[in-house]
């Protein structure tokens, strides 16, 4: 089995169907063996801009892109931290456990932090929002785009322009669908949008990225005790010279340059948005082949992460282990929701036939086990 896992030679020969970190094509692999200047150097500048104007397209906005020394956890608390003052509310609105976290982020920070939910598995509705905003006046919304433990991906469309209409900022946790599922900062005046690397983008973990809006800009420095680290204005004024405050991991940072001209000029965002698709449906389609409910409720399913219901009473912790032998990595429920779901991701360079190859290996599991 370490021939497959850890492997000192070739590193680890596991296919991930995760939900992030993903598998990483050697082409950039490769790219990340590449030596580099130092992080105040100007060719380290120019690959800093070609990351941020090429973030630009993925997102659809003119607003601003930067690139933050952390994961998506770290740009979670960076909204929390820079944009709520001591005399306002900020609004989480929760449909699973990463909403949970960035609510738990808001009282950790000593912000005056509320949580609006529905039930898991189900999305967020325009008319709950319509009513948490017609009860109470906040300064900020946080909301996911994709729920990474629910495989809920919620109707932004519908959501944003009523929590827009209330007046807030609103921020987005985009974090396992940026680079998988068109987002569209601009139409819909998105404030903050934010992502981890590990997922969609398909470049190993230690970076998150965001765009953020003028309004948001103008709001920092209003905003007291935002800390060193998270400092949005320190991140922008770095971002002027197209650097990062602090020695960001540039291999990373190349990385990125690599995948965003790959998808940009040569697999194209609609074909990629379409690709994920695909995965999606067909995982569905597997599901119900297989008699596994979707946990989802139906027209909210994730196209990069499928969340299924364990109707069929199997061991799930026995389904995952038995497919790891074959080579193929997907993963238990999350949190609560072990044992009782079971997550494939999805996402990244993986293609509809290599996503045929592992479902065939797991039908034969599933028969076995039942
Ligand atoms: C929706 C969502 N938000 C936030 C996070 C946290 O991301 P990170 O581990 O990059 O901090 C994750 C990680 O899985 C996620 O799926």
């Amino acid at each position: 089995m370490s021939e497959i896992h850890f492997n000192k030679e070739k590193g680890s020969q596991i296919k991930l169907f995760t939900p992030g970190p993903i598998n990483i094509p050697e082409r950039i692999l490769k790219e990340m063996a590449k030596p580099n200047d130092t992080h105040r150097s100007k060719p380290y500048a120019e690959m800093h801009q070609l990351v941020e104007e090429g973030l630009k397209k993925i997102l659809y906005t003119s607003n601003t892109c930067l690139i933050s020394t952390s994961s998506a956890t770290g740009l979670m608390e960076a909204c929390v931290r820079n944009l709520v003052k001591n005399d306002e509310k900020v609004l989480f609105l929760s449909i699973g456990a990463f909403g949970d976290r960035w609510y738990k982020i808001g009282v950790t920070n000593g912000k005056n932090s509320v949580k609006e939910g529905v039930e898991w598995g189900k999305a967020i509705t325009p008319e709950v929002v319509q009513d948490v905003l017609s009860k109470d006046k906040y300064a900020v919304v946080c909301i996911q785009s994709n729920e990474t433990s629910t495989g809920v991906y919620n109707p932004l469309d519908e959501v944003i322009p009523i929590i827009k209409d209330s007046g807030a900022l609103v921020c987005v946790d985009a974090t396992s669908s940026m680079a998988g599922i068109k987002i569209d900062v601009d139409k819909l005046k998105i404030d903050i949008c934010l992502a981890s690397v590990q997922k969609a983008f398909t470049i190993p973990p230690g970076l998150a990225v965001c765009s953020i809006s003028q309004a948001a800009i103008e709001k920092v420095p209003q905003v007291k005790n935002r800390g060193f680290y998270f400092d949005f204005s320190d991140l922008l004024k770095r971002a002027e010279k197209h650097q990062t405050p602090t020695t960001p991991p540039i291999p990373q940072i190349r990385a990125l340059a690599a995948q965003i001209d790959y998808i940009l000029n040569q697999e194209g965002l609609e074909n990629r948005f379409e690709r994920h698709a695909q995965l999606g449906k067909r995982t569905r389609e597997w599901a119900k082949d297989t008699n596994f409910e979707m946990f989802p409720e139906k027209g909210y399913e994730s196209d990069t992460v499928s969340t299924m219901r364990n109707s069929l009473n199997i061991d799930i912790e026995k389904m995952v282990s038995l497919l790891l032998e074959k080579g193929y990595r997907i993963v238990n429920g999350y949190g609560d929701l072990k044992n009782k779901t079971f997550r494939i991701g999805h996402m990244g360079e993986v293609t509809v036939k290599e996503l045929e190859e592992m479902l065939s290996v797991l039908t034969d599991i599933v028969s076995n086990l039942r």
